[in-house]
């Protein structure tokens, strides 16, 4: 079958949509379940882009969905179903629009911190490191370059800004909003997936820098991983054979995205400018070879 259209914004109007974030646009489906659509929207120093980037949201929502299954062992998580034919009826209303990049999941009261955790030293990590030889809390050794793989990868969580950027915690400010035991099962859990799906995509040619995760608790009190999980999204994967210690790292995903926007004088506020076909086109196929070589097989049109 070939694949269906790009989705640049979804609107399903039987549905109360709860957010539009940069990417997804999230349903309620009753008091228990949302639906979650990634669309195939892109974004980029923060902007979103007016470029539709062909089966992006498919490909986080199947890499996400692998992670559910992998990491299960570990903590459990939101997701019910990606498949339309097992939602409610009036999601099959939208199939065209929402095969392949949708997830019903358990709708939780979401912990109001990012769980980042940090295998290589950069982005807001690096910075700090660089003005405080801390990150969060973390005192790490003199001397560490750029890009630089940690001893032991550390969790960093932030705090989730509405508006802005994310802030950076100690594990101690953390645990002033949501209490020193959920913390720690919050920090272990995530230092173990970590760990786990690090190790694992590293010997498959992707390095997963540093990666943030979210966690609810659902109305019988269980916590659970939800949201998207280790994806190019969520996460800074960078092509392993081209990783070198001490400068920044082209992005797996959104590299071209990136080089093309720089060659503009484009002042990096909104409206952000459109991405001609062959750049678009060379994201997807970044997409789709990281799906691929995370999961081993390509990824199927659905
Ligand atoms: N099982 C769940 N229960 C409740 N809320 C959830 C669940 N899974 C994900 N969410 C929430 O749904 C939203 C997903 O939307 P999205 O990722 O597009 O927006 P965002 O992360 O807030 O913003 P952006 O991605 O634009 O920076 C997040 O606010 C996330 O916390
Ligand atoms: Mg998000």
């Amino acid at each position: 079958m070939s694949s269906a259209a790009p989705v640049i914004e979804t609107s399903l109007s039987e549905l109360k949509l709860v957010r539009r974030g940069k990417v997804r646009d999230v349903y309620a489906i009753d008091d228990d379940r949302l639906l979650i659509a990634a669309t195939d929207r892109i974004s980029a120093f923060d902007c979103i882009l007016p470029t539709a980037i062909e089966r992006k949201g498919a490909v986080l929502t199947a890499i996400s969905e692998f992670w559910f299954a992998k990491l299960a062992h570990i903590v459990p998580n939101h997701l019910i179903t990606t498949r339309i034919a097992e939602m409610p009826e009036v999601v099959q209303g939208h199939t065209a629009e929402l095969r392949g990049r949708s997830m019903l999941v358990r709708r939780t009261d979401v912990f109001p911190v990012e769980c980042v955790v940090r295998g290589y030293i950069t982005g807001s990590g690096w910075k700090d490191y660089r003005r405080t030889g801390e990150v969060c809390g973390h005192k790490l050794p003199n001397g560490l370059r750029e890009s630089e793989k940690l001893v032991e990868p550390i969790f960093t969580p932030a705090t989730k800004a509405e508006t802005g950027h994310d802030e950076n915690i100690s594990e101690q400010t953390m645990a002033g909003i949501v209490g020193d035991e959920v913390t720690s099962l919050l920090r272990d859990i995530s230092l173990q997936i970590y760990r786990e799906a690090s190790d694992y995509a590293r010997e498959r040619g992707i390095i997963i820098a540093d990666t943030k995760f979210e966690f609810g608790r659902d109305r019988h009190g269980q916590i659970m991983l939800i949201d998207e999980v280790l994806t190019p999204d969520s996460s800074r994967f960078w092509p392993a054979d081209s990783y070198e210690v001490g400068r920044g790292q082209a992005s797996f995903d959104k590299q071209y995205v990136r080089d093309y926007l720089e060659t503009l004088d484009w002042n990096k506020q909104p409206p952000a400018p459109e991405l001609p076909p062959e750049v678009a086109r060379a994201t997807t196929a970044r997409y789709l070879e990281a799906y691929e070589l995370l999961v081993g097989s390509p990824l199927t049109a659905q």
